[in-house]
Formats: structure tokens, C-alpha cells, sequence
């Protein structure tokens, strides 16, 4: 079986918890995009587990692989490389050659743009992310393999300097010496990690052959894809399943299933249009504690919206859903989704691509009763689905209606055990 599971929403709609959830399914999961912008947390027994690198599968599979697509972070992954070892003893961890290395000299470059880009700044994580990406189709990017060579990886941070030092002058990089320090740093730490390097598009295809179970852990969500996105308020990296395949030389033919994980309602950090809004009222965020796992920034919060849906799910091409946070969203005693979008009073069937439109992009609602609190015997239950709430069933179904797709799982709580799997993931 050859999964992929991915966000359809601005990220953080969960699916560290679903991935965690459904990944005892799984010998080897691979993560194919992104860095440490994306922020997990997994709770176990109480235990809370953040990870920005490394995917949530992780904790319960025996192979993680980091693949070529992504960006990383030395010091941040030997931190979560420790983390796992607490919880998952015996994992083996295989780093791509090919996956690209963020140094501190990036992460300043990303603030330094984000004050060039003024009114059209993004609001990134600041993990150096856009940089990093920058670098690596520039052709001057530093991998993971490069990181046993002091002399390549010098002459790449002098070409990065060069070719950026309008940005890097008055920052502590504009001196020689502090780039020649930050090269050294980064050769103790790669010293630390080369142990891990491997050519994990071999791996990957080869346990394949071998009849092995893959899951493929997709970061950030659709809506921040480079291409399908709001652009230009995206992270800098593919987030759709088709990244699976550049991300980690794995062929998308091979792929059995693309599962799509979105929030009961919607969130967005960082900057842009964001349709489906609520604005004024914190009572969302404050009950689903929407503050973000990288930065501890406040969430934005909306409501559900099915128009912005449609097209991750299109964009994806997925095949099942999982829903996240309806103990959250039950707890209010009106909820709204977001069915429509009209331009200039006409109701359009496309997702809006130029951003002026979203400004005169009006919604429309339609408007369901909350379900109250959930208990965990409600979620247990032998008839599992229909022990739910009628409240919630409906919204479920309204939902599977409007996108022509099944929720085949449901998360109604932070621990692993408050999920309910319909039907294939029992
Ligand atoms: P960057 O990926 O740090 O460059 O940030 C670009 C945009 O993507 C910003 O709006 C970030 O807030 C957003 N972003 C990046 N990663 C995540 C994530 O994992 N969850 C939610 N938003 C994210």
C-alpha cells in the first residue's frame, strides 16, 4: 500500500495527528517537502511530541526518510533526531544526498526580504525556507552531501554572499569572518548528520519493490503551494501530491491512495486572502488553541470552506478525507460554511487566481447547529460513526455531498485514541 497524506487547507489542519494515527499501517514513511516551517505536534499518553522535520509518521513506523525536496536545518534536526530516539528506539533514519541545507545565513536573508517585499510581505516562519529554495534553483545551493567538503561548501556561501550581499551587508554575515565561522559550524554539524545521508530515491524504490508499505507525509497544505496556491502568499516549496514524486524520486503511478486532511473549520498564519475569515471574534482560536508551532503566532480562523476545498482536492486528485477538530467546532452553538463564492454578484465554479479578485470576492454561507461536547465512549463505541452525534453526522454528510468524497476519518481529540476510522484505516 502507497500512500500520500496531505493538508488541504493554509497547513496545520492536523495531520500530524492522522499520519500518526494511521501510520502503525505503514514500514517506512517520507517526508518530501518543506523544512522546519512545518510544526507537528503528537500527543502520546499525555506526552506532547513537536516536530518541525521530521514526519509525525516517524514515531510509529521503522524507516523515516527526509527526501531530496526538502530544506534542512542541521541543528534543528539533530534536536528532533534526539526527540525520536526517545520514542521510537530502533528507527532508522535516512537523510536524502540531495536535500538542500538552511544555514543561519538564510534564515537572516528571509527577514531581510520579508522587510524588502514591505506591503507585500508574506509573513514566513522565518526558517530560512524561501532562501534556501532560492538558492537551490539558482544552481548555488548547499545539500547534505556537500557538507564533508569545506572547500565547496565555502565557495557556495561566498557565491551566496555575492550574489546577495545588498541583503547581507549589514547583517552580522556582511563580515568574512562570520561567514568562515558559520562554514566551520556547519561542518561540525554535518559531521553529526552525514551518518545518515543515503540515496534515498534507491531506498524508496527498492523497498517498493519489495512489497513494503509507504507513506508519503506531505507539509504545509495545498493552499501554500508555489503553484496552486494564493500567490504570492505561499510557502516556497509544491505541497500537492505531485511533489511526491519530484520531492523523493518515487514515481506518482505507483501511488494507491492520496488522503486529504482538513480542520472542521480553517485556519491561516501570515499574510493574503483568506475568504472564508472571522473577523473580530476570537472564539475559535481560543477554543482550539490556534497558535502556531513554529512561531506561537495567533492563528487566523474561518470558517469551513468548501469552493477553497474543492480545489486542493481537485489539485490533489484525493481519495478520501479526514476531518480534524470537531470536538472544537461542535462547542459553538451556530456554525458557518462558506458553500459560495460570487465575483461582482455571480457565483463563479473557479478558485479565484488573481489576487484583486479575492477583494471583491463575496461569500455565501450556509449555517448548521453545533453538537456539543463529545465524550471519548461516544468515539469508541462499537458503532463508531453512529454513535456520533446527529449534529456532527449531518455536517459530515453535508460535507461528503459537496465535495463528492467520503470522510473516512475522524479526529475529535489531541489523543491518538479520540480518532474514528469509518472504514479502511480500522
Ligand atoms: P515560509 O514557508 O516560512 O516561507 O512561509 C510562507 C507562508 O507559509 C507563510 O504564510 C507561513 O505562515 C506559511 N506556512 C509555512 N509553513 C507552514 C505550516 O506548516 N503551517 C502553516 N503555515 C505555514
Amino acid at each position: 500500500m502507497i500512500s500520500v497524506i496531505l493538508g488541504l487547507q493554509f497547513g496545520d489542519e492536523g495531520k500530524g495527528k492522522i499520519t500518526d494515527f494511521i501510520s502503525r499501517n505503514y514500514d517506512d514513511v517520507v517526508r518530501f517537502n518543506g523544512g522546519s516551517n512545518a510544526g507537528h505536534t503528537v500527543v502520546i499518553n499525555g506526552k506532547k511530541f513537536k516536530f518541525h522535520l521530521i514526519p509525525s509518521g516517524a514515531l510509529q513506523s521503522n524507516v523515516v526518510i527526509l527526501g531530496n525536496g526538502m530544506v534542512i536545518d542541521p541543528d534543528e534536526l539533530i534536536e528532533e533526531i534526539s526527540l525520536l530516539r526517545q520514542t521510537n528506539k530502533n528507527i532508522k533514519i535516512k537523510i536524502s544526498s540531495g536535500a538542500h541545507i538552511v544555514t543561519k545565513m538564510h534564515k537572516i536573508l528571509d527577514k531581510k526580504e520579508e522587510e524588502v517585499r514591505a506591503s507585500l510581505n508574506i509573513g514566513t516562519t522565518s526558517q530560512g525556507i524561501g532562501p534556501t529554495y532560492e538558492d537551490k534553483y539558482a544552481r548555488t545551493g548547499i545539500r547534505l552531501i556537500d557538507l564533508d567538503d569545506m572547500d565547496i561548501v565555502k565557495e557556495k556561501v561566498e557565491i551566496i554572499y555575492r550574489m546577495k550581499k545588498d541583503l547581507l551587508n549589514d547583517t552580522l554575515y556582511g563580515s568574512e569572518e562570520e561567514r568562515e565561522k558559520m562554514v566551520n559550524d556547519l561542518l561540525t554539524s554535518g559531521k553529526e548528520i552525514l551518518q545518515y545521508m543515503d540515496y534515498t530515491e534507491d531506498i524508496i524504490n527498492d523497498d517498493y519493490s519489495r512489497g513494503k508499505n509507504i507513506l508519503f507525509e506531505g507539509a504545509q497544505g495545498g493552499m501554500l503551494d508555489i503553484d496552486f496556491g494564493i500567490y504570492p502568499f505561499v510557502t516556497s516549496s509544491n505541497t500537492i501530491a505531485g511533489a511526491v514524486s519530484t520531492g523523493s524520486g518515487f514515481s506518482f503511478r505507483k501511488v494507491d491512495s492520496v488522503i486529504g486532511v482538513f480542520k472542521a473549520y480553517t485556519s491561516k498564519v501570515g499574510s493574503g486572502p483568506f475568504p472564508s475569515e472571522i473577523i473580530n471574534d476570537n472564539t475559535l482560536r481560543d477554543l482550539g488553541n490556534e497558535y502556531g508551532t513554529t512561531t506561537g503566532r495567533p492563528r487566523r480562523i474561518g470558517w469551513l470552506d468548501i469552493p477553497l476545498l474543492k480545489h486542493t482536492i481537485k489539485m490533489n486528485d484525493v481519495d478520501s478525507l479526514a476531518i480534524t477538530k470537531v470536538d472544537v467546532l461542535g462547542r459553538l452553538d451556530k456554525i458557518k460554511v462558506v458553500t459560495k463564492y460570487l465575483l461582482d454578484g455571480k457565483e463563479i465554479s473557479y478558485f479565484p487566481r488573481r489576487i484583486e479578485d479575492f477583494k471583491r470576492l463575496e461569500v455565501k454561507y450556509e449555517e448548521f447547529p453545533g453538537w456539543g461536547e463529545i465524550n471519548s465512549s461516544q468515539s469508541l463505541g462499537e458503532n463508531g460513526y453512529a454513535a456520533l452525534p446527529e449534529n456532527l453526522r449531518n455536517y459530515i454528510e453535508f460535507i461528503e455531498k459537496e465535495t463528492g468524497k467520503n470522510v473516512d476519518i475522524i479526529s475529535m481529540g489531541e489523543e491518538r485514541k479520540m480518532t474514528l476510522a469509518k472504514q479502511i484505516f480500522n
